[in-house]
């Protein structure tokens, strides 16, 4: 069974999700750069290894990536899981960890990287919204998409009611992005495209508002 560690930096709800999945991976552990971070006892209640690797102790990213790694790395992780993980990573970090680092961003992706998704979406009017898994590399959330999931803007949405339902589908592509993984049934290529061999490659149409 793959290792994995999971890096949150908050609530940990999609940390949850890949806690109480049907799971064909092990975590070995859930790191955190807060303390204070929620998440953290909801792993600690089910018997998962945490540590809190503090960014505010370390006088830049360099060496807070640094120490992060050798964190990460002494708990001989197969991938490494970005969960809510609010820091930006530096290269070295990232291509420490090149084709084994993924992450959940609540946007579709391109659209919307970076923060305040959910406001900026709405504020566009955009009919179709939803979130997105993909390989972490250097250029911040353009990363090689793994797994999306679309839902439908309504009239009435706020950014709580639709963030909500983002989430919602993040806690369903999560799992089976990290599965498929685990499985060897993803993988980034050497040219940096993302190689899925699971046997469902079509899903349904989500068109907003509905034909009629
Ligand atoms: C999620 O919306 C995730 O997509 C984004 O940060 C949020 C983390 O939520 N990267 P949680 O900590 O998993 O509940």
């Amino acid at each position: 069974m793959k290792n994995i560690v999971i890096l949150i930096s908050g609530r940990g709800s999609n940390m949850q999700a890949l806690l109480t999945a049907d799971a064909n991976y092990r975590i070995a552990a859930v790191i955190s750069n807060r303390a204070d971070a929620g998440g953290l006892a909801f792993a600690q209640a089910h018997g998962i290894p945490t540590a809190v690797v503090a960014h505010r102790d370390h006088p830049d990213r360099d060496s807070f990536d640094a120490a992060l790694a050798q964190v990460v790395d002494s708990f001989q992780p197969d991938f490494v899981i970005l969960a809510g993980f609010m820091r930006i990573l530096t290269s070295y970090f990232v291509m420490h960890y090149q084709g084994r680092l993924i992450n959940i961003h609540p946007s579709l992706l391109p659209s919307y990287t970076g923060l305040h998704t959910h406001a900026r979406a709405l504020q566009d009017g955009v009919k179709i919204h939803g979130c997105t898994v993909h390989f972490v590399t250097p250029d911040l959330d353009h990363g090689p998409i793994i797994i999306q999931a679309a839902i439908p803007v309504l009239a009435d949405d706020t950014e709580h009611t639709l963030s909500a339902r983002v989430l919602h589908e993040e806690h369903r592509v999560f799992p089976q992005a990290v599965r498929w993984l685990c499985a060897g049934q993803i993988e980034l290529s050497k040219d940096g495209k993302v190689v899925n061999r699971s046997r469902n490659q079509a899903g349904l149409a989500l068109i907003s508002p509905a034909l009629e």
